[in-house]
Parts: C-alpha cells; sequence; structure tokens
C-alpha cells in the first residue's frame, strides 16, 4: 500500500515509519515539505502523491503552549487535520488519525470510537477541546 506519513519527523512519525516501511511504500513529509494548515500545499501533497492511505502524525503537542497560544493549537490539531481529511475524501484515501489518552480516558475496552456526545469525554485543557472540536 502506498502510505503518506504527515509528521514523519516527529516521535510517532519515526515509529510509523520504521514499523510501516518493510510493508508498505512509505512517503514521508512535515512541516518543512507540507504545514498541514496551510489549504494549497496540502492540496499539492495529494495531487502529487496520491496516498492509498494517510497517517497524520503532526500535531502541535506543546500541551502549555496551546493554553496561550490557542489560535495556532486549534489550526494544526483540528483545521489541520479537516484539510487533510477533504483531501482523504478527494482522492478516496483512507486517513488515520491518532490520539492520546489527554482526549479519552482510558476506561472503555476494546477500540475506542469518536465521541459524538459531550458526556463521553471530558476536556481539561485548550488541547484537549481543539481535538474535539472536529
Ligand atoms: N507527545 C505528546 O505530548 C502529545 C501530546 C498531545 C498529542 N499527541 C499526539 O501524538 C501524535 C504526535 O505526537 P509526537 O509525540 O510524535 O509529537 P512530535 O514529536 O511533536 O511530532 C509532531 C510532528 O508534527 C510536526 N508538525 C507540527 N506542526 C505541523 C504542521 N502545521 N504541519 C505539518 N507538521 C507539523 C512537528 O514538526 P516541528 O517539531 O517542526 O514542529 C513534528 O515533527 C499526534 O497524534 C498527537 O495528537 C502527543
Amino acid at each position: 500500500m502506498k502510505l503518506l506519513i504527515i509528521g514523519a519527523n516527529g516521535q510517532l512519525g519515526q515509529d510509523c515509519l520504521q514499523t510501516l516501511t518493510p510493508q508498505h511504500t512509505v512517503l514521508c513529509c512535515d512541516v518543512q515539505e507540507v504545514d498541514i494548515t496551510d489549504a494549497p500545499q496540502v492540496a499539492g501533497l495529494f495531487a502529487t502523491h496520491q496516498p492509498e492511505a494517510v497517517i497524520n502524525c503532526a500535531a502541535y503537542t506543546a500541551v502549555d503552549a496551546c493554553e496561550t497560544d490557542q489560535q495556532r493549537c486549534m489550526e494544526v490539531n483540528a483545521h489541520g487535520p479537516q484539510l487533510l481529511a477533504e483531501q482523504c475524501d478527494k482522492y478516496n484515501s483512507r486517513i488515520i488519525q491518532i490520539s492520546t489518552d489527554y482526549v479519552y480516558d482510558g476506561k472503555t475496552s476494546g477500540t475506542a470510537t469518536i465521541p459524538r456526545r459531550r458526556r463521553d469525554y471530558a476536556p481539561f485543557n485548550v488541547w484537549k477541546k481543539q481535538t474535539q472540536r472536529r
């Protein structure tokens, strides 16, 4: 499968790269090549590579900084993934968005699905609220 790892220079991106490279054709990019908050850049990335699946490992992970830089947090952790999802829809690609226990409380057994009701999660900081917004 032709995979595209976004945020490939980060911790998670590097782990995905090492794990998936033996079995798949893996393409990588990070913010130096494509900023996921930049719609034309994201569109160009998909037009060029047309991946079958995308793993989004890009994130604004400075949780404390999100409290003071809320706009950028929203752009990177919510708007960027939305742009990726829209392009995946356009090219009929799968998208994998990875989260942490900052979003899910770990109380659900098995595979967690996207929380649809407010009572299913309890945001306690800006980072978590932004990841839940879309
Ligand atoms: N580690 C944590 O504390 C933490 C906290 C919250 C969520 N997560 C989740 O874990 C995953 C990533 O974690 P990680 O530990 O691998 O984080 P990481 O090491 O900080 O990697 C994130 C990568 O995303 C890149 N990036 C940031 N903004 C971008 C943009 N606008 N466009 C494209 N790339 C961008 C970063 O580049 P630069 O380094 O150059 O900015 C970095 O290479 C995400 O799914 C995230 O939701 C992790």
